[in-house]
């Protein structure tokens, strides 16, 4: 089934936020991962792969503007759990801890990008998946970026979220 995707950014982001469930099972986010999402805002994927995660699984939504992610902190979600990040790119997980990370429209907003998927790549396992949505970024630089940084692309969801295996 082919997909009909908008042709502006604002309505590819809003179309993509509309579709979450089909981006996390694209990823995919499964009942018992450990996912952390990297500028989770108000939760428009933080919150779906919580429900996906189950009792089992943990959701780190990690974000430097707490009022922004008032939803996500206002949520009682099980094995949901808001980090207020200092707007730094470091990520207080440890090493080879998640399954799965989002960085969902953030990446332009961040000085240090490569600082921010060196973490990333810190976090993830072997195998883990990244799961990066590059808006306002050319996506074939960002995509050499992240296989510069370590990681192997695999494939993507509707040509805009692109996914990437931790090596
Ligand atoms: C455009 S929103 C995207 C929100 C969500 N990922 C989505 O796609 O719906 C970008 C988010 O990144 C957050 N952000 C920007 N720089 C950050 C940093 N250094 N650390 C953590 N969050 C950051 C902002 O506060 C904002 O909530």
């Amino acid at each position: 089934m082919s997909l009909e995707v908008p042709e502006s950014e604002r309505e590819q982001c809003l179309w993509l936020a509309e579709r979450a469930a089909e981006v996390l099972a694209s990823v995919p986010v499964r009942a018992g991962d450990v996912v952390l999402d990297f500028g989770c805002g108000g939760g428009n994927y933080a919150l779906p792969a919580a429900r996906l995660v189950g009792g089992e699984g943990v959701v780190y939504a990690l974000d430097c503007d707490a009022e922004r992610m008032a939803p996500v902190r206002a949520a009682e979600v099980p094995g949901l759990h808001a980090i207020v990040a200092d707007g730094d790119t470091a990520i207080p997980l440890d090493d080879g801890s998640c399954d799965v990370a989002l960085v969902y429209d953030v990446l332009q907003k961040l000085d240090d990008g490569e600082g921010l998927l060196r973490e990333a790549h810190r976090v993830l396992r072997f195998g883990g998946v990244l799961s990066i949505y590059p808006m306002h970024l050319d996506p074939a630089e960002v995509r050499a970026m992240v296989e510069a940084a370590g990681f192997r692309f695999r494939d993507d969801f509707a040509g805009l979220v692109m996914h990437f295996i931790r090596e």
